[in-house]
């Protein structure tokens, strides 16, 4: 449709089918098996029949009937938009978004949301509630598995290549569909890690860490986003009109589709910040949302606000005419079916490349903490695979909707078929043995949508924990297949302990004892306290919740067929209290002594942890050993408009081909603002035979420098800067230099 016959389309419709194109109702209301993602209860039928759009349906004869019969009845023939939660895979299910973080690849995440785009759109889907742009420091938060962890450029170019990924250049192609950014604006500050909370953070903080991904996003073309659950300044950001129409709609720039959060708009009321539904509706409808997701106080009481002019219809018409203009970006009013082909779903989804795509993301996204002695990778002899996540099924994410866990590849699977296949010595092992060593959870354990409980817990557990005894007697070398539970990370699973649930650890502390090399995997949806695990354990690697192709790209890295390159995402603790925890942290009036056996009376530490994270941002072995030189600067000072190059000498001294990401980072020594120790500039991938060498060379701008000021606005200041460039962010290795104005 031409602008010209959207805006007459609009004129012509009556100001109730104005106000419920800005209705978006769960799926149930048109389907019974529709994705739960929220409270559900009966839809009138007065709304049903008009409403703009609805989420948690997928399925492509399913949505093609249900748009046909509704375009059928409508007024206006208008169609029905469908939204789905797709935020790493929708058949093929790839790495979680902080185990992509930790690819350091958003070229790979690009590509990866392409397949989601493809499969989900062949499946009837029409926009996706991805990229979950929210910093985060916090693991106390079950979220930050949605995220693509605590450092802002990370973040900001991981959203860009997602939105690209799912939109491509023209979202009304059927291999693509519309992405929808939030949650707007820094859910990832909820207080004490807790979801729905507030969230308290100054102004500077705000523009400075946590807006930049969001904006990345707007900028790559987001069609849509999506307000917060948290306050912002003690204003629910569903609410929040110097936020949204200031910020989001006027800095930012953002001229897409704003739509609450599940059921934001209602919980108003709950917050106190509304007395009832009808003065929630008029203070999100104010702020600038347009959807209403799952309540009914813009169906109830929109119309009403605007008849008696409390709400001018001139705001109401803007935000139809945005949900009007997406529908016709997809092409829906020529094609209302946009992707939705049952046959074309069938062959794109899981299809041999998809996975061999999402196979080498697992082993891109994994993070190896510890490998003494190179007990990594396998080298012959038996293996006794031990632990909960041996034959686990479940190593997808909760946010994974659609995915079959039949359809995931398990450890035990990938270790057999690697042993079928294997010429001499070419799986690295001679032998397996499986055990399954404990149960996955501690009894009574609280998940997201229900307890666990067992009955046979104690007899269970020592059944289990005999055969895991037996089965290491046979091995030489143990891989402890260990790791939280799916439901213990992703929404509403915030926690006060992060480790390992006890039976568990338990498990681990029998194998240990045995003497035995302990080789320990960890599935996980956020950083963990490792303790022991990390002090016994001969090799370390972290696996995330890794998807369909978990076994395979795990197994790959296990016998030596992928080396692991993944670098952590977000900062891992030594203990909870540590937390919030980041890298770029301020240095204090008086920061701790770097050096351990400097006293440190009187500076900002704890009596009884170091203030270091036990792993940094940015962390990660591989199986190479790579050193590098002292960096080098072209020039020592820079004035706007130059570039000054860094350069170090990169070597692999160790025997095996490695892939390092070197980064560079950036300290200001003084500004208007309190800075960071140090900030992520840029980052390049290296692959390295075992001897070789290779000098990288960065360029170093202005530009880089900027920061929030204390004007107020982004801009540097001359003044001296160190620039770094290490494998993590707690390199030393760095040179100074001088912005000149
Ligand atoms: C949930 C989540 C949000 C999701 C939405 C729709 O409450 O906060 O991330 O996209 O509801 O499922």
């Amino acid at each position: 449709m031409k602008n010209e016959e959207l805006v007459a389309l609009l004129k012509d419709m009556s100001l109730e089918e104005k106000v419920m194109q800005l209705v978006q109702l769960p799926g149930q209301a048109f389907d019974a098996s529709a994705a739960v993602t929220g409270m559900t209860k009966t839809v009138p039928e007065r709304i049903k029949r008009l409403a703009g759009s609805t989420l948690g349906i997928h399925g492509a004869d399913k949505i093609r009937q249900i748009q046909k019969a509704y375009i059928e009845q409508h007024p206006h023939h208008i169609p029905l938009l469908f939204m789905l939660d797709v935020i790493h895979g929708h058949d093929t299910v790839f790495p979680c978004p902080l185990a992509q973080g930790a690819t350091f690849e958003p070229e790979l995440t690009e590509t990866c949301a392409g397949v989601q785009a493809q499969e989900a759109s062949a499946d009837g889907v029409h926009v996706t509630f991805s990229p979950m742009a929210d910093l985060v420091r916090d693991a106390r938060w079950g979220r930050v598995m949605e995220s693509t962890g605590e450092d802002p450029y990370v973040n900001s170019l991981m959203a860009a290549a997602m939105v690209r990924g799912y939109q491509g250049t023209d979202i009304s192609a059927p291999e693509h569909v519309a992405s929808c950014v939030k949650h707007f604006a820094a859910y990832g500050a909820a207080e004490a890690g807790r979801d729905y909370n507030i969230a308290e953070l100054s102004e500077s903080t705000l523009r400075g860490s946590y807006l930049g991904a969001y904006k990345a996003a707007i900028d790559a073309g987001a069609k849509m986003a999506m307000t917060s659950f948290n306050t912002v300044d003690g204003i629910p950001c569903t609410a929040h009109k110097r936020l949204l129409r200031d910020v989001l709609r006027g800095e930012l720039d953002f001229d897409g589709v704003l739509v609450s959060d599940f059921a934001a708009i209602k919980e108003l009321v709950a917050w106190g910040y509304a007395k009832d539904e009808g003065e929630a509706c008029e203070r999100a409808f104010e702020a600038g949302v347009d959807v209403d997701m799952g309540s009914e106080c813009y169906s109830n009481h929109l119309a009403a606000l605007v008849e008696n002019g409390k709400l001018s219809e001139k705001l109401l018409d803007e935000a139809v005419l945005r949900v009007l203009r997406l529908k016709n970006e997809l092409g829906l009013f020529e094609d209302p079916y946009h992707g939705a082909d049952e046959a074309r779903h069938a062959e794109l989804a899981l299809s041999a490349k998809s996975r061999a795509l999402a196979r080498q993301a697992v082993q891109k996204s994994l993070v190896l903490l510890e490998n003494k002695n190179n007990a990594l990778p396998l080298s012959g002899g038996s293996i006794a695979f031990i632990g909960p996540y041996a034959d686990e099924r479940n190593i997808q994410s909760m946010w994974a909707v659609n995915c079959k866990p039949e359809t995931n590849v398990t450890i035990r699977e990938a270790v057999i078929e690697a042993l079928a296949a294997a010429t001499e010595g070419s799986a690295n092992f001679a032998s397996a043995h499986f055990a399954g060593g404990c149960t996955l959870l501690d009894n009574d354990s609280e998940l997201a949508f229900f307890r666990y409980h067992s009955d046979t817990f104690e007899e269970d557990n020592k059944r289990l924990l005999a055969e895991a005894l037996d089965a290491a007697e046979k091995a030489d070398t143990l891989v402890l297949c260990l790791g939280e539970g799916m439901l213990q990370s992703g929404e509403s699973t915030s926690r006060t302990q992060l480790t390992l649930p006890a039976i568990q650890q338990k498990l681990f502390k029998a194998m240990a004892a045995t003497g035995k090399r302990i080789i320990t995997l960890v599935f996980t949806g956020r950083p963990l306290v490792l303790g022991e695990l990390a002090d016994y354990s001969d090799a370390l690697l972290v696996c995330w919740r890794p998807g369909t192709e978990g076994g395979h790209g795990i197994v790959d890295v296990l016998a030596g067929r992928a080396s692991p390159e993944g670098k952590l995402p977000m900062s891992f603790p030594y203990a909870v209290g540590q937390e919030p925890l980041y890298y770029n942290h301020a240095a204090t009036g008086r920061p701790r002594p770097a050096d351990a056996a400097k006293p440190s009376l009187f500076t900002s530490r704890y009596l009884d942890c170091p203030n270091e994270a036990r792993y940094p941002f940015g962390y990660g072995l591989t199986y190479g050993d790579c050193t590098l030189s002292p960096i080098t600067l072209s020039a020592n000072e820079l004035r706007a408009g130059e570039a000054l190059t860094a350069s170090v000498t990169v070597t692999n001294t160790g025997a095996r081909t490695a892939t390092e990401t070197l980064q560079l980072y950036i300290r200001d020594h003084a500004g208007s603002r309190v800075r960071p120790v140090k900030e992520l500039k840029t980052f390049k991938k290296i692959t390295l035979a075992g001897g070789e060498s290779a000098v990288l060379h960065f360029t170093v701008t202005e530009d880089m420098l900027r920061f929030w000021s204390a004007n107020n606005r982004f801009e540097s200041e001359p003044g001296d800067f160190t620039v770094f460039v290490g494998l993590d962010s707690a390199t030393q290795n760095g040179a100074q230099f001088t912005l000149r104005s």
